[in-house]
């Protein structure tokens, strides 16, 4: 006898539920057949006008609904929070596990079967896979696409990324406001993510290479007829997965996530990934450490996107995108066998890829740099680590001695950055705490602080810069991010002074403060934590809740999953 979907449990029932559930769905529309037993499919949707990046997705959603249709499915849509990384205050990831929660319980609460997430803007795809990884029902991303390149005075530009870069040209007097106000047009083209190998490039990358989305889905550009033909196949997919109950937990296991790892290293991908795949794995109680992110560091960089190359997502599109990057690791045995959405192995999204534009997608022996996978820094001042992002870094930077300058948080930051008289040269390092997950709160991406404008205008363009918060993954720059415990949760950070030493040594993961054990526990005695910033609502549960970086920043409740079919009713 086959199983009993679980959507009867809702709308198989010859009783009063079984009324309620149908009848009010039949206002819609809906004819009897459609609640004949058929696998019913939640598309789970963050479009809104505030996420900009995941505008598209009302089409894409009508798309994947032919495709579940057509297979012998019932689809049905419904919103959950949109996160607008572009949009927020004080941070879109103060609001990510709050995603994963309304998308966990909106999947646990309704009779579906197997659900699609349509997700794009950085936050949003790890929140919603997060999700459902915690529900365990067969799932398949579709993700929103990347916008068109940007274009400004006949050259591409990309988002983000140039806007670090004007941003700085101004304050170095190298660009007018006018120039730089007629930028922001040309910058966002089209519906669609960052076009930049940004956090939602990388995430979909990802996604991709952990077997979680059909081939194609991370490059394919935001309004690309093709998108459409991928969103309707996966609305067919689902419903077979559906029958072959291939859930997450089957196709998000060490093997994927060792995968995604290294594939982070090729495409020279956001260094945000570290939490929210940490995260991911914490749902799924997958074991992966911040040490793992360690195996992609002999990983050569790929993909010669920005910020870490010079091309743009349309580009590697039409390079031949992920099945190209996962042939090229593929043929380096850097790929581990790992079941995916389609129900065979992840070699299969590479089968037939031929890369069209060899410095696009660059092969594995004339890489873009050798060795660019993200390393992890430990030492007295992040004895729970941190991380650096080499491909986005100045060389030698990477092996440095430098004296401290320290902002006590972000308003100190700005108020001063820009002072002529502030006591800083090209080998200083730049410290700023107070910006972790507890202590902003939500870990915003400001750990590329500006350089100062007095040393820009003398030409300085890259510095080292520590702090416990996170960076655009558009962004680029000698920057160490993630530093674990946070100031605000007691970690050295929040002990450094102006004048301390720093050193810094990427090829032997080092991230030391030169300050005797004796000094810093005299600090310890004085050190208090800042005032919180939030004394209600979801923000005071966050902050009273939330895990340290190297844990993903999920919250400590939500780790793990919880598969169990919800028997009450509600009548
Ligand atoms: Fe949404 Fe970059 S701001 S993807």
């Amino acid at each position: 006898m086959t199983k009993k979907r679980r959507s009867q449990h809702w709308y198989g029932k010859l009783d009063k539920d079984g009324f309620i559930h149908r009848s009010w769905m039949k206002n819609q529309g809906f004819p009897d057949h459609a609640f004949d037993g058929r696998p019913i499919i939640g598309i789970c949707n963050t479009w809104s006008e505030l996420t900009p990046c995941n505008s598209g997705l009302r089409d894409l959603a009508e798309m994947v609904k032919r495709g579940v249709w057509e297979a012998g499915g019932f689809p049905v849509e419904f919103p959950v929070m949109s996160l607008g990384e572009t949009q927020m205050k004080p941070t879109a990831m103060l609001f990510r596990n709050l995603l994963a929660m309304d998308v966990e319980e909106s999947i646990r609460a309704y009779g579906i079967d197997g659900v699609v997430l349509l997700g794009g803007c950085d936050k949003t795809t790890p929140g919603q896979l997060m999700g459902a990884a915690s529900v365990d029902l067969p799932t398949i991303v579709v993700s929103s696409g990347p916008m068109l390149n940007g274009k400004y005075r006949g050259q591409d530009i990309g988002s983000g990324t140039d806007v670090w870069k004007f941003s700085e040209a101004v304050r170095a007097g190298e660009m007018t406001l006018k120039d730089f106000m007629s930028a922001e047009s040309g910058m966002s083209r089209s519906k669609g993510v960052c076009m930049t190998m940004g956090t939602a490039s990388t995430m979909a990358s990802l996604v991709e290479a952990m077997g979680m989305s059909l081939p194609t889905n991370a490059a394919l550009p935001a309004v690309d007829a093709r998108r459409g033909a991928l969103a309707h196949l996966t609305g067919k997919r689902i419903v077979e997965m559906v029958d072959e109950d291939l859930k997450p937990s089957d196709i998000m296991t060490r093997g994927a996530f060792e995968n995604a790892i290294r594939a982070n290293a090729a495409v020279g991908g956001s260094t945000n990934a570290v939490v929210h795949l940490l995260a991911m794995a914490g749902r799924l109680e997958v074991d992966v450490s911040l040490q793992d992110f360690e195996l992609g560091s002999d990983i050569p960089l790929l993909v010669n996107c920005m910020p870490s190359g010079k091309y743009l997502m349309e580009d590697f599109c039409y390079a031949g995108g992920m099945p190209v990057v996962l042939k090229e690791l593929a043929d380096q045995n850097l790929l581990q066998s790992a079941q995916t959405v389609l129900g065979g192995d992840i070699s299969v999204y590479s089968d037939g890829a031929e890369c069209f534009n060899e410095d696009v997608i660059r092969p594995f022996a004339d890489p873009v740099k050798p060795a660019a996978g993200l390393r992890v820094l430990q030492g007295n001042l992040a004895p729970n680590g941190a991380i650096v992002k080499p491909s986005a870094a100045t060389d030698h930077l990477l092996e440095h001695e430098g004296e401290a300058y320290v902002f006590e948080n972000i308003e100190d930051m700005k108020a001063n950055i820009d002072r002529e008289d502030l006591p800083v040269t090209a080998d200083t390092i730049l410290v700023l705490k107070g910006v972790g997950p507890k202590g902003y709160p939500g870990m915003p991406e400001v750990g590329n602080m500006p350089i100062p404008r007095r040393l820009v205008t003398e030409g300085v363009r890259d510095m080292i810069r520590i702090s416990d918060g996170r960076m655009s993954g558009t962004a680029f720059g000698t920057v160490i991010l993630h530093v674990s415990p946070e100031s605000q949760a007691g970690g050295p950070l929040g002990l450094v002074k102006t004048g301390d030493r720093i050193r810094v040594s990427a090829s032997t993961g080092a991230l030391d403060l030169l300050v005797s054990d004796e000094e810093l526990a005299a600090r310890r005695a004085d050190w208090q934590p800042d005032a919180p910033h939030y004394t209600r609502g979801y923000a005071k549960m966050y902050v009273d809740h939330v895990l340290q970086a190297e844990k993903g920043a999920d919250l400590d409740f939500l780790v793990g999953k919880d598969t169990r079919l919800v028997t009450r009713e509600s009548h």
